[in-house]
């Protein structure tokens, strides 16, 4: 029996449905897809759409926390977060190069963020109004970012597995980094205390948000599952997430501006109130508090940086040129 016969990614291999049972029994028995393998266009769509996204939410993250760097309390803060925040720029390229290994390119992927195509994830999309919001960061978004991309390290396609275990084991120094700033403003002042809790009040619900819509709402969730690209579901990591956050919060004496959390003996995990889904597509759809502001600077660096990109590819043509003189 075969499908619609769709021609697949590599652009000459029919998608017969052997192929595709193939291919779908290479992914059960835990094969990894390397680039020169046939692959359905579905499959090879979805990673570049997912990579591309993921690597924009690496780029354009650097902007809450760079917004801080001048403004960090002491010289070790400024140190720890300037590497942060480079470390963030690192996983973007490290996430646009396993993109491009599915044929697409790193301009490309720019333009589709730059003319608001390409998504980029909800939570940086929020303004950081003070130093706690850096701590806050760390711990819950890294905390958050971590909780969806360990999985990502056995995702079926090598090269995003690959990229993700060097960022999962940086993202864990990020979550320190911003647990420990937690922890000195939780011990510190009455105003420091409050100026942390007002943090958390502000960004709990928007980091519950990354892990995406409940799975009943979820379009890609089954399909991403079945090809092992995403390993847990969308509920799956978020409870995941709380459960693994409360005892960290309770620690720092801090509440959730949740009034119906609360611990479910029954299935052994906290239960939360409702999230704003509305919220969530108002900023997902490009018209979160600081959407203009992110790409505005994002289309700024990419125009100042024209002059590089063209002196390293004329360098490099140079190289070529006299590489070749020389055989
Ligand atoms: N922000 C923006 N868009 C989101 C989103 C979010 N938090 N959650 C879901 N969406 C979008 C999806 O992209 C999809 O839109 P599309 O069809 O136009 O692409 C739509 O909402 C429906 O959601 P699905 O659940 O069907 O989408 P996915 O199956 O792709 O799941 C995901 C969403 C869980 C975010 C998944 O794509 C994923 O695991 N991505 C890789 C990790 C990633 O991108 N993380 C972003 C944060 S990185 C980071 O935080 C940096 C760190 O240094 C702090």
């Amino acid at each position: 029996m075969y499908s619609q016969g769709l021609i697949g990614a590599d652009g000459r291999t029919e998608e017969t449905q052997d192929f595709l049972d193939r291919f779908q029994r290479r992914i059960d028995a835990e094969e990894k897809i390397e680039p020169m393998d046939a692959m359905p266009a579905g499959y090879r769509k979805t990673l570049v759409r997912q990579i591309g996204q993921h690597a924009h939410s690496e780029i354009v993250g650097m902007l809450p926390e760079g917004n801080w760097i001048t403004r960090a309390p002491s010289l070790r803060r400024k140190a720890a977060l300037l590497a942060k925040v480079q470390d963030e720029g690192g996983h973007g390229l490290y996430l646009y190069a396993a993109a491009e290994t599915l044929g697409v390119s790193r301009e490309e992927m720019t333009e589709e963020l730059h003319c608001g195509k390409a998504k980029y994830s909800s939570i940086f999309n929020y303004p950081t109004l003070s130093w706690a919001d850096i701590g806050i960061i760390g711990w819950l978004v890294d905390g958050a970012a971590i909780m969806n991309q360990i999985p990502l390290c056995r995702c079926s396609y090598g090269p995003y597995a690959r990229a993700m275990i060097r960022v999962c084991k940086e993202e864990s120094f990020h979550q320190r980094q911003g647990y420990e700033i937690c922890m000195a403003l939780a011990k510190g002042t009455p105003a420091q205390r409050e100026m942390l809790q007002d943090a958390l009040n502000r960004w709990w619900w928007p980091v519950l948000m990354m892990f995406g819509p409940h799975d009943a709402d979820s379009l890609h969730s089954d399909q991403s599952m079945a090809w092992k690209i995403k390993r847990f579901s969308n509920d799956e990591l978020r409870q995941k997430f709380i459960d693994a956050t409360v005892p960290q919060a309770e620690y720092l004496g801090l509440t959730f501006p949740d009034p119906e959390m609360r611990w479910n003996e029954e299935k052994g995990g906290w239960d939360h109130g409702p999230i704003d889904w509305d919220e969530f597509w108002r900023v997902v759809k490009g018209f979160g508090p600081m959407a203009c502001d992110r790409i505005a600077a994002r289309r700024k660096a990419w125009e100042d940086g024209a002059w590089v990109r063209e002196a390293a590819l004329a360098h490099a043509e140079k190289r070529r040129a006299r590489k070749m003189a020389a055989e």
